[in-house]
């Protein structure tokens, strides 16, 4: 039991450090994305921007034959990317690099391939899109995640929460209609499916949160970020239906 009171960012990092994933995705919703890419074997330079701990990152080397930079903001999600990576002899293939990805520390035409799980929507869809364009080969591609209406309907509790949480959710023909503006020719978006949410990230989640009321049991930013965490929850199982990550795939034209 620790007496002193932890932030909501030592919360947020304490929960999510050993988890696999930071937000929702799978193996399956990977695979599924890479299959509408051309030839794979000619991929020599990947970025994964808004990495996390790096999950997505360590399958991306096994799908992937080149080299795969990780970028995100936190210095204790990159370590554990590389400590991944070391415990697996894949540190000559993967880079872990702390950085902003508004302001991404490479050179312009550096990647084949730029993928984003669950991030670009921090900075904004379409900005986002406009930005990493320029650091794409002739021909290179763009695979992101981003949380979307997925129907006509769209509560506003569930865009209040959004919103909340400093980002914001479009239609999903609206981002077809960005990306194709933004520099690339649409490729192909899909829907993740429900267990993305729940089994890969939201359970996990809870137990991690559940272990660290047992860790802070005084403290009131523990009860307040417990209590987000659940709002959360409780808002997809309500409205689900109505708003998903969206898969959106992209080659720069
Ligand atoms: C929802 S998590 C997704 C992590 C991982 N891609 C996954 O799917 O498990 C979003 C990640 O984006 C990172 N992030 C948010 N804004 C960022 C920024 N401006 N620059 C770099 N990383 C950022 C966060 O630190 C966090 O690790």
């Amino acid at each position: 039991m620790e007496s002193k009171q932890p932030s909501f960012i030592d919360l947020l990092l304490e929960t999510h450090i050993g988890l696999e994933r930071q937000g929702p995705g799978s193996p399956e919703t990977m695979k599924q994305a890479l299959g509408f890419l051309g030839s794979l074997k000619q991929f020599e330079q990947i970025a994964d921007l808004g990495c996390g701990s790096g999950g997505q990152t360590m399958l991306l080397a096994e799908y992937l034959p080149g080299v795969i930079t990780g970028l995100d903001m936190f210095p204790d999600f990159i370590a554990r990317l590389m400590e991944k990576a070391k415990s697996k002899g894949l540190e000559g293939r993967i880079n872990g690099i702390v950085g902003n990805m508004e302001d991404l520390p490479f050179r312009k035409n550096s990647f084949d391939l730029i993928w984003s799980e669950g991030a670009i929507d921090n900075i904004g869809f379409e900005k986002g899109l406009r930005y990493w364009h320029d650091f794409l080969k002739n021909d290179g591609y763009v695979a992101v995640t981003c949380p979307s209406w997925i129907t006509k309907e769209h509560p506003p509790i569930v865009e209040q929460f959004w919103s909340d949480a400093g980002s914001h959710i479009d239609p999903v023909e609206k981002n077809i209609e960005i990306m194709q503006n933004s520099g690339y020719k649409f490729i192909a978006s899909f829907i993740l499916p429900e267990e993305c949410w729940t089994d890969n990230y939201f359970f996990p989640r809870e137990s991690a949160i559940q272990k660290l009321m047992l860790k802070y049991p005084q403290s009131d930013n523990m009860k307040k970020y417990a209590e987000m965490n659940r709002h959360e929850v409780e808002l997809f199982l309500k409205y689900k239906q109505h708003y998903g990550y969206v898969f959106y795939i992209g080659q720069a034209i």
